[in-house]
């Protein structure tokens, strides 16, 4: 790969989100540690450097700085707030404590419109700062660009170099046209072509795993939703038999899921795919069980048995592979004296990999959720597992109140599949976060031909979301609510009401547990 842009991370937790810019602009990019060598860094023949920010002064002791040699390599470079601190503080500027921390939303004013980076942009910009010092006199060469309410300097530039400032983050998603910023550094200054695609990804991460794993086996937990197909997928092209995947039926699963993962995963792939059918031994053990958290503790800790006992059967293997994605993993680069990695551990895997001392592949880690999406379709995943709703891991346990039994199991996933089916008949399954059946545990009195009956009641649940977090209720159209009412009332034996919840999270949560 010869056009490439490195990016140096001084410890942002924002530097996975500049590489995902690039990658948005078809380039290939390398995040390298902060102080990397500049000959090391020459041998790549980047067309432009990207220097991160980070939550250091430049003026701290033990402030992370790069190699000086970097700014004498005839490349163009782009430093992003501690950034900026950086180039003033080695080509000769000066920066100070600012007054007022500067942080959030604020309004950046192009002075200059014949700088690169703002080429084709509106002369007022939103951005977003997170930043407490500030530049106060600009090294020999620049000149102010930019400003917003709080600095003068806020967008510099050396045009003979090629080198330029910004105070603000045009990478995360509240500097609505900071792509157009970065896809002008890239293509516009750099000279970067549109060469790279996630196939180059997709080969590139082969590699990778290849190089990692040897000859060695993998074990993988897969679950059918998005993270673990992708990564099942990914790895079985890199390493074939290598890889098995164990999926554990804890007896909650939706209708069919159990088939769809037999069905795509071992015919279809030709995984070695391991299914363990522990429902029995799940619903045994949720049996007179009401309380939601002793539900999912005892579904966790099953799960963990379930799977190590797996594990041995599967044979020897060295590594465990995960489809942790980068929203999964906010890490940074330990600078001195701040080691801040802060790991979110996953809902359903956390405690797994130290118990089983496994070696981790996670294939995945640098990813957004939308471009796993988008590996998944390139390595030949039906759009039914690539897109698919997300879905927790205790299942259906979390939906339905009170007692799980195999009858009130078995009500709830003939409720959700006519939701599914109609939901996707309408358009909207894919358009939305998510939707499903809930299970009450009140019975209430109806009619049914001549017969009086007493049954459940199912609550629909539709919510638009971006992460999960907050969410709001759908306002689905009636004609489908009535559809989906009268289906589930007249099709699913043990229900005879249905009800619509219209309760946003906050208060509510999604899942009613
Ligand atoms: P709540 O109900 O907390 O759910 O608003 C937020 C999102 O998380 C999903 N969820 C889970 N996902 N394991 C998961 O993998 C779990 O234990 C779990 N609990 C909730 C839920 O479906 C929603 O998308």
């Amino acid at each position: 790969m010869n056009e490439q842009i490195v990016i140096l991370d001084f410890g942002s937790q924002y530097t996975q989100v500049i590489a995902r810019r690039i990658r948005e602009c078809s380039v290939y990019s390398t995040i390298l540690h902060f102080n990397t060598p500049a000959a090391e860094i020459a041998r790549l023949k980047p067309s432009g450097i990207i220097l991160s920010g980070g939550p250091s002064s430049v003026y701290t002791p033990k402030a992370p700085m790069p190699d000086p040699a970097i700014f004498a390599l005839g490349v163009p470079v782009l430093g992003i707030c501690y950034g900026v601190q950086l180039l003033a503080k080695f080509l000769g500027g000066t920066v100070e404590k600012g007054l007022k921390r500067e942080y959030g939303k604020g309004t950046l004013t192009v002075k200059d419109p014949t700088c690169a980076l703002f080429k084709k942009l509106p002369k007022s910009l939103q951005v977003w700062n997170s930043h407490g010092d500030k530049l106060t006199k600009l090294p020999a060469g620049f000149k102010p660009v930019a400003v917003t309410e709080n600095s003068e300097f806020a967008a510099i530039e050396s045009r003979a170099q090629k080198f330029f400032g910004l105070q603000f983050h045009p990478e995360v998603v509240h500097t609505p046209k900071g792509r157009e910023i970065i896809s002008n550094f890239v293509h516009g200054v750099c000279g970067c072509g549109r060469n790279w695609t996630m196939r180059h990804y997709l080969d590139q991460a082969v590699e990778e795993i290849r190089a990692q794993v040897g000859q060695e086996h993998v074990i993988l937990g897969l679950s059918g939703g998005v993270d673990s197909s992708v990564a099942a997928a990914l790895l079985h092209k890199a390493i074939g038999d290598q890889l098995t995947c164990i999926f554990v039926n804890n007896g909650l699963l939706r209708a069919r899921e159990a088939d769809v993962v037999q069905e795509v995963f071992g015919r279809h792939f030709k995984m070695k795919l391991q299914y363990e059918n522990a429902s029995p031994l799940f619903l045994k053990k949720l049996k007179g069980v009401t309380d939601p958290e002793r539900k999912r503790k005892i579904i966790g800790g099953l799960f963990i048995d379930v799977f190590t006992a797996a594990t041995k059967r599967a044979g020897k293997a060295k590594f465990l592979a995960q489809g942790t994605l980068y929203p999964d993993v906010i890490e940074s680069v330990p600078i001195a004296g701040n080691p801040a990695a802060l790991i979110k551990s996953h809902h359903n895997v956390g405690g797994l990999p130290k118990k089983l001392k496994f070696a981790l592949v996670e294939p995945l880690k640098c990813l957004f959720k939308d471009e796993v999406r988008q590996l998944g379709l390139e390595l030949g995943l039906p759009k039914e597992i690539v897109w698919r709703q997300p879905f927790p891991g205790p299942g259906l346990a979390v939906r339905i109140l009170g007692e799980v039994t195999p009858a009130r199991c078995e009500i709830l996933r003939n409720a959700d599949a006519i939701v599914v089916e109609e939901m996707k008949a309408s358009g909207l399954y894919y358009k939305i976060w998510q939707s499903f059946a809930v299970l009450l545990p009140i019975r209430s009195v109806g009619v049914m031909g001549d017969e009086r009956t007493y049954d459940y009641t199912i609550a629909i649940r539709a919510v638009e979301s971006q992460d999960g977090m907050t969410a709001d209720w759908v306002k689905l159209p009636y004609e489908l609510l009535e559809k989906l009412a009268s289906r589930i009332i007249n099709e699913v034996k043990g229900v005879n009401r249905c009800v619509l919840d219209i309760t946003s999270k906050p208060p509510g949560t999604i899942e009613w547990e």
